[in-house]
């Protein structure tokens, strides 16, 4: 079986069990498979690389490799209970390399990319945020995770996907796709794309900061969904965060924006109905505790100024990226219905406006937590 051959390149000795497809991750395929060896079963997950997206599998598991064992020091450092559950442990191959190619043959045309973890067991991921705990959990984890990797030794990581949240450049594409407008599609959005130009100096707020040397560069996780964070089954504490693709340099207020855009609202980002597009308060304080409760003391004044404001940045840029997939054809985000780019587009500018209009408490929130911890 396929599976099972796989799993033999890295080394997984032992009777194969069972395996099969795993989990709702939407990039890699991911699947699962169990061993039998000296009486003991072993789960192990293997993922095939997407390399239409990650371009260079090689440097992308350099990144991986590197920040894996980084963590694993920095937790027997601290030192933590149950080491082995906390971060992702790679299974290398038979060479002792983090990735195996599977060569090009007559069904499959293209080489395919793998890896292969040790499957962290009991534990759930979760796809929907329903309540303020679950958000605490995930921003803790993200914000441990930035934290550990900080002092990352060594030369900078790899952009694994260049200028990913360089929101200038995803405006100035938005602009060339509206003079483009291939399909003439540009006439039906005329109010998003008016959105979208009149709001363009929320492109720029972060990356402006940054080049005053207001914001570091960090290393940043980049993906930061609830999704990517495994909760113990029995504590309901969060264990682990996955995913580790897209960890690169990047600002770390992109980590925790990315968590306001995708946790706050009360719906899913391509629903149509814009009147329950929501800012839950008691989420986002949730989300501001447990980022805080590890970064607190490693974020600049200018970062924690900055903290509501960097929800508004990312669901900007993603409502920028899916208007302009939309006028180009759907070549990236899949359409799974007519205009279904246009609708996410509709629903992330909607909470964009959500969140300005709570901008004010969201930041007396933040004051008040730093005022409080630092008392
Ligand atoms: N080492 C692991 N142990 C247990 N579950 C895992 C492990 N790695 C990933 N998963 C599960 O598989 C899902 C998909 O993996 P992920 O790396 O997030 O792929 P994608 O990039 O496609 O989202 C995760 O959401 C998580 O539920
Ligand atoms: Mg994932």
């Amino acid at each position: 079986m396929r599976l099972e051959h796989i799993c033999r390149a890295f080394g997984i000795e032992g009777t194969f069990v069972e395996g099969g497809a795993f989990g709702n991750g939407l990039i890699n395929d991911t699947f699962a498979a169990s061993f039998e060896h000296d009486g003991n079963q072993r789960r192990y997950i293997i993922q095939r690389i997407n390399h239409r997206i990650f371009r260079d599998p090689v440097a992308l598991m350099e990144n991986v490799d590197r920040v894996c064992a980084h963590l694993r020091t920095r937790l027997i450092d601290e030192p933590c209970a149950d080491l082995h559950r906390r971060s992702l442990t790679l299974v290398r191959t038979h060479e002792g390399q983090a990735l195996h190619c599977e060569p090009a043959n007559a069904k499959q045309p293209e080489p395919t990319y793998w890896r292969c973890f040790h499957f962290i067991e009991g534990c759930t991921s979760y796809d929907v945020v329903d309540t303020p705990d679950q958000a605490y959990q995930a921003a803790r984890k993200f914000g441990e995770f930035q934290r550990l990797v900080s002092d990352l030794p060594g030369s900078r990581l790899i952009e694994t996907i260049p200028d990913f949240h360089n929101t200038p450049k995803r405006f100035a594409a938005l602009k060339e796709a509206i003079a483009a407008d291939p399909l003439g599609r540009a006439a039906q959005c005329r109010e998003e794309i008016e959105f979208a130009l009149a709001n363009e100096s929320i492109a720029h707020h972060l990356l402006g900061l940054h080049a005053q040397d207001l914001i570091p560069e960090r290393i940043t996780h980049n993906d930061t969904k609830l999704s990517n964070v495994l909760i113990d089954d029995q504590s309901g504490l969060g264990m682990c965060v996955v995913d580790l693709d897209t960890v690169m340099p990047g600002l770390s207020l992109y980590d925790f924006g990315d968590l306001i855009r995708t946790c706050v609202s009360p719906i899913e980002e391509d629903s149509r109905d814009l009147a329950s597009i929501q800012v839950r308060l008691p989420i986002f304080q949730a989300l501001a505790c447990g980022f805080l409760e590890e970064m607190a003391g490693v974020l600049t004044p200018t970062e924690i100024a900055n903290l509501s404001f960097s929800g508004k940045l990312l669901t900007f840029e993603v409502g920028l990226r899916f208007l302009a997939d939309h006028l180009l054809g759907d070549q990236y985000f899949t359409a799974k219905r007519p205009n279904h780019n246009l609708h996410r587009a509709r629903n992330q500018f909607q909470l964009v406006r959500e969140l300005n209009s709570h901008e004010n408490e969201m930041n007396d929130f933040v004051q008040n937590f730093i005022t409080n911890k630092m008392a």
